[in-house]
């Protein structure tokens, strides 16, 4: 039997590029998700890409009889984390709902392992567990602040969780990994972020506004102590993110204990910068207003990623053009994401 890297939440955006990387790596994934976020099509995507079957199991973190199955039947050795809500507004009327699937789903995906003694495990952190960053860039060991929403404080307490399971049993090798602004797209343009609804973060608003499906773009303010008075953030392109996932388990493979690597590029751009950036690269002009603050934004945030240049032997390797180039090919080869009309054989005439 294969060795194994189970991925929870491997169908939804950050985890089928992980996937891809890890398969192209030579690694054999068994990917568990709800699909809460996501749809097989993005399944039949990652196994087109990567010319292999996809060993698929819809279902649920927090469903224990069906962990304890699959940790009989593979042989996993390690796991990738990806698994959980992750829209802040939601997070605000809906806060039970991300502390089970955030918290308890991650606490019974460790008892779990711990049962059939796997030890290795990346847990998907987010730089929101800084809070307000009182400098920039962002080391490590900055120190986590007061994240500004349920979704942030569910990060932070698993990452609280997982420190203190790597204290009690030495054979525990926990990697937390701090992403910054994940943007992009695969180069093929058959797998990319695929929002529920109307999205929040930057880049679908600009894709969306972009293709037509939202009139114009809302600027969250322009009043911040910024290069141009709009918020500054690291954006850095998901198979990046996705390469340094398969780095850190190939740390984890050889050295144990609990480590904190944050995953960005080391640059920010404002707000202001990126709608410029991506008409320059798409020749698509995008409308916009300025509007007042968004509840709960930071001024101004980046990362100082040399750690895991040092630690790791990673480096975000993909400069914004071909982030926006990308993310620009996914949507316009997939209007309305993955669950709509088009479907991987007309994606692929595009
Ligand atoms: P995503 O929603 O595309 O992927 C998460 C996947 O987990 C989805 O496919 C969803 O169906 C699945 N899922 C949710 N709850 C589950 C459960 N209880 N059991 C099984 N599957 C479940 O999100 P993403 O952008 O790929 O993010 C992946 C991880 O990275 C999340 O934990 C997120 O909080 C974290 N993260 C994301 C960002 C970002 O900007 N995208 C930034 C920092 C951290
Ligand atoms: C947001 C979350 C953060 C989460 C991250 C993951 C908040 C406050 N923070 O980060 O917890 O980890 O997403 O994806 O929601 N902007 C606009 N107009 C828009 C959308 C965004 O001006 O329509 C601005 C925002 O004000 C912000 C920047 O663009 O300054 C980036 O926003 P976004 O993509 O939502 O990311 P973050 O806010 O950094």
């Amino acid at each position: 039997m294969h060795k194994t890297t189970l991925i929870t939440g491997g169908a939804g955006y950050i985890g089928s590029h992980t996937a891809l990387t890890l398969i192209d790596a030579g690694q054999h994934v068994l990917v568990l998700d709800n699909l809460s976020n996501s749809c097989h099509e993005s399944i039949e995507r990652l196994e087109h890409l990567a010319h292999a079957r996809v060993d698929f199991i819809e279902g649920d973190i927090r469903d224990t009889a069906l962990l304890l199955r699959l940790f009989s039947h593979y042989d996993i050795d390690a796991v990738v984390h990806f698994a959980g809500l992750k829209s802040v507004a939601n997070s605000v009327s809906h806060p039970l709902d991300y502390y089970a699937n955030n918290v308890v789903g991650t606490l019974n995906l460790c008892a779990v392992m711990a049962r059939f003694n796997v030890f290795k495990l990346v847990f998907s952190s987010s730089a929101t567990v800084y809070g307000e960053p009182a400098h920039t860039p962002i080391l490590e060991d900055s120190g986590t602040g007061f994240p500004a929403s349920p979704y942030g404080r569910s990060k932070l307490m698993v990452e609280q969780l997982l420190t203190d399971l790597a204290l009690s049993e030495p054979r525990w090798s926990i990697a937390l990994l701090r992403y910054f602004n994940p943007i992009g797209a695969h180069e093929s343009g058959l797998l990319g972020e695929d929002p529920n609804g109307r999205p929040n973060n930057l880049l679908p608003c600009l894709t969306q506004v972009a293709i037509g499906r939202i009139p114009e773009l809302t600027v969250f303010g322009n009043d911040y102590p910024t290069v141009d008075g709009t918020c500054v953030r690291d954006y850095i392109h998901v198979v990046d993110l996705a390469e340094g996932h398969l780095k850190a388990l190939q740390v984890l493979h050889s050295d144990g204990g609990l480590h904190i690597w944050n995953l960005g590029t080391g640059i920010g751009y404002s707000v202001l910068q990126m709608i410029r950036s991506f008409e320059d690269v798409t020749g698509v002009s995008i409308p916009f207003q300025i509007a007042p603050r968004r509840a709960g934004d930071i001024a101004q945030c980046w990362a100082d990623a040399s750690k895991a240049r040092r630690e790791l032997g990673w480096c975000a390797r993909r400069n914004l053009a071909q982030m926006i180039e990308d993310s620009w090919r996914w949507q316009s080869s997939n209007p309305f994401g993955y669950g709509h009309a088009v479907q991987l054989s007309a994606a692929l005439a595009r």
